[in-house]
């Protein structure tokens, strides 16, 4: 879909990066030329994923990290520079997040989803902002959020509240960065098929048809359309694209207003 060189040189960062929707955003982008950190907290599963696209003679490194620690974010973010050179992308994909209705959810459920999902994704952005700045192609970022978090969502506060956050701080830094050259943006997925997100929140309470059937085209969507659109926005393709939420949801969040 895109020419086999379309990020050769760039050097990306990737929070969640080792499974799920981030390992195939870390595998594309390292199939079409880029160098690849992945960083989480499974040591087993970044080996995994090391070993996976090494064998493919791709560049690829991990470094574990729990992004709701500050110091280790900064960490990560200076092994990648030190291994490959610079910070080009740097993609907030890691979250957590589980189905619990707010009267049940504890003050540490609701700080816990917080913590990894608003507060590790602005630590990525403030770690990462001295290096994106002096990127030859223009420093990049782009957070993963849903439009279930300015829709609201019911039975997933935490993460609503957090991915809403998401999206306000993506504005924000969008214009505060912009004369450094440093583009912002947030795709919202709708339900990605095969995912622990769909596993957990829709198959684990059974409400897998159900949410296939909200979105306009009748389907959930595959890891590789959510790695299409984050090489689109890292690439010289999406060069002028700053401060938008690109929205790639199967016509969800319309169908949601139109039901
Ligand atoms: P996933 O497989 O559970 O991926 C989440 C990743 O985040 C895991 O690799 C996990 O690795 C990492 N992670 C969790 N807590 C962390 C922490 N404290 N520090 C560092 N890494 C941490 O989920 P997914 O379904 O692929 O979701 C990926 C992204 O897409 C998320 O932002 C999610 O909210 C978003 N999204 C997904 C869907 C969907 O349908 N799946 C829909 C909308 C949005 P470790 O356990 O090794 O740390
Ligand atoms: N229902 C209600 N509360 C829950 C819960 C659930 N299903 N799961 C966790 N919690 C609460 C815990 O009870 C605890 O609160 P407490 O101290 O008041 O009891 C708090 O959340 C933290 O739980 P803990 O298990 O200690 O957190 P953790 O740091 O080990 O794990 C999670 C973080 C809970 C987000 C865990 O699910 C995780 O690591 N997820 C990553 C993968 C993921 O969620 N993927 C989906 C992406 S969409």
């Amino acid at each position: 879909m895109f020419t086999s060189d379309v990020l050769k040189g760039r050097v990306a960062l990737i929070t969640g990066g080792a499974g799920g929707i981030g390992f195939e955003i870390a595998a594309t982008y390292a199939r079409l030329g880029a160098k690849v950190m992945v960083a989480s907290r499974n040591q087993e599963r970044l080996d995994g994923a090391v070993t996976a696209l090494a064998t493919e003679g791709l560049t690829i490194q991990a470094i574990r990290t729990d992004v709701r620690n500050y110091e280790e974010v900064q960490s990560a973010v200076a092994t990648t520079v030190s291994q490959y050179g610079g910070l080009d992308i740097l993609v907030n994909n890691a979250a957590g997040n589980f189905h619990c209705p707010t009267a049940d959810l504890s003050p540490n459920g609701w700080r816990t989803v917080i913590d990894i999902d608003l507060n590790g994704t602005f630590y990525g952005c403030h770690a990462a902002y001295p290096h994106l700045k002096k990127s030859e192609y223009g420093g990049c970022i782009i957070s993963i959020a849903t439009m279930l978090g300015l829709s609201g969502w019911p039975g997933a506060a935490h993460a609503g509240a957090a991915k809403a956050g998401i999206i306000s701080l993506t504005r924000t830094l969008a214009v505060e960065w912009g004369d450094d050259q440093i583009r912002v943006n947030t795709i919202s997925p709708g339900p990605i098929g095969d995912t622990e997100g769909v596993r957990r929140l829709y198959q684990e309470t059974g409400r897998e048809e159900l949410e296939r059937k909200k979105t306009a085209l009748g389907r959930f969507g595959k890891k590789s359309d959510i790695a299409n659109a984050a090489v689109y926005l890292a690439s010289d393709l999406g060069q002028y694209i700053t401060g938008e939420n690109l929205v790639v949801d199967g016509g969800r969040w319309l169908k949601y207003v139109a039901a």
